[in-house]
């Protein structure tokens, strides 16, 4: 059936894959693609369709590859604010300063999420030699502007140890909210072994909440509010009001569930979304077995499945980290 109650719908959209960095755990493999303005234009109308169709408000997550190389980025941001849609952009912040936090701003922008993946020394392991007192400089041209931004912290085995020093960092630059998540890598590709086990995952997420009791790190993502007191429980979005665009005008669930769905070019956003088999099946997974008894079931439904799929190659099964399911 057509799910029609949707409050907001979130288009994520990675407008090139171009960038100026080249970090270890990116999931890109591609640097090149790129969209023109006739195509960013066309794209944006099928979001508008979307929208239009679900009758509900529109959240436009903007994103790379690395936004800021995109030339026409202000001008997307500004079109897409006149058709009442409301804007994030999603940067590595090492190519923002005093000129481009303006224009953002004037820009409408609803919010700017910076990436750290740690302090100085890891995240220039991670992200290149500069990238770090560049990101830093990024965050204090949006707080001068009065800019509501965010920080993302991707955990993997190499940093994990840092979102306590992170957080009081944060917390003196006067960044709105840091959160974090788990580095995905298909389990196959994972040479490196950034993957974090079930056990160093429950270790960072309880930590995350006693910072989170000083109100320093957010607490929102899969199996998060586990160890929290105020439980924000998060439900994997991936089959509902999500979408990703890549630069290459290729359609998925989530950016970090590598299931393509079509292309924008064949189809439009909105057959994608209501029409695809695997849109159709991701709706339709239930509450996994090894979830069944839990009292956070019907509101978590599995944890993530992105992370499930790198690790086990399905979706539908029991977040492998979970710590409840992993106890009985
Ligand atoms: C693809 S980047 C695009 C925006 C910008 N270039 C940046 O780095 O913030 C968006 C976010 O995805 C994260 N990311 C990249 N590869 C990932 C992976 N394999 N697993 C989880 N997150 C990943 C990055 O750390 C970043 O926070
Ligand atoms: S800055 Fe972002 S898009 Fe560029 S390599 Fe790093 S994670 Fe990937
Ligand atoms: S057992 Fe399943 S529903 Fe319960 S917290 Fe773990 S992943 Fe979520």
């Amino acid at each position: 059936m057509e799910k029609t109650d949707y409050k907001s719908f979130t288009m994520q959209w990675h407008i090139t894959h171009r960038c100026n960095l080249r970090c270890s755990h990116c999931y890109q493999d591609d640097y090149s693609s790129f969209e023109s303005r006739e195509r960013l234009e066309a794209i944006l109308g099928q979001y508008c369709e979307l929208l239009e169709h679900y009758d509900c408000r529109g959240q436009l997550n903007i994103t790379g590859g690395e936004p800021l190389t995109h030339p026409d980025l202000y001008w997307l941001l500004k079109s897409a604010r006149e058709r009442g849609i409301r804007t994030g952009v999603l940067t590595n912040g090492t190519l923002l300063g005093t000129r481009e936090a303006k224009r953002l701003k004037a820009c409408g922008v609803g919010y700017v999420q910076i990436s750290l993946d740690g302090c100085k020394k890891s995240h220039d392991k991670i992200r290149g030699e500069g990238s770090f007192e560049q990101a830093l400089d990024g965050i204090r041209a949006l707080k001068a502007q009065g800019i509501f931004t965010s920080v993302s912290f991707t955990a993997q085995r190499h940093n994990l140890h840092e979102l306590k020093r992170l957080a009081r960092l944060c917390s003196d630059l006067g960044a709105d909210k840091l959160w974090f998540d788990r580095v995905i890598i298909p389990a196959a590709e994972d040479s490196d072994k950034l993957t974090l086990s079930a056990g160093e995952y429950k270790k960072l997420c309880n930590t995350a909440a006693r910072l989170n009791r000083k109100r320093l790190v957010f607490c929102g993502r899969a199996l998060q509010f586990l160890p929290c007191e105020k439980k924000v429980i998060y439900r994997c979005a991936a089959g509902d009001n999500l979408l990703v665009v890549l630069a290459d005008g290729n359609v998925l669930p989530c950016r970090r569930l590598p299931l393509v769905l079509g292309n924008v070019s064949d189809s439009t956003l909105l057959s994608l979304h209501r029409d695809s088999p695997i849109m159709k099946e991701l709706r339709g997974t239930g509450i996994p077995d090894g979830c069944k008894g839990c009292k956070h079931a019907e509101n978590c439904r599995g944890g993530a499945k992105c992370l499930t799929y790198a690790k086990t190659g399905r979706y539908d099964l029991t977040d492998p980290d979970c710590p409840v399911a992993n106890q009985r």
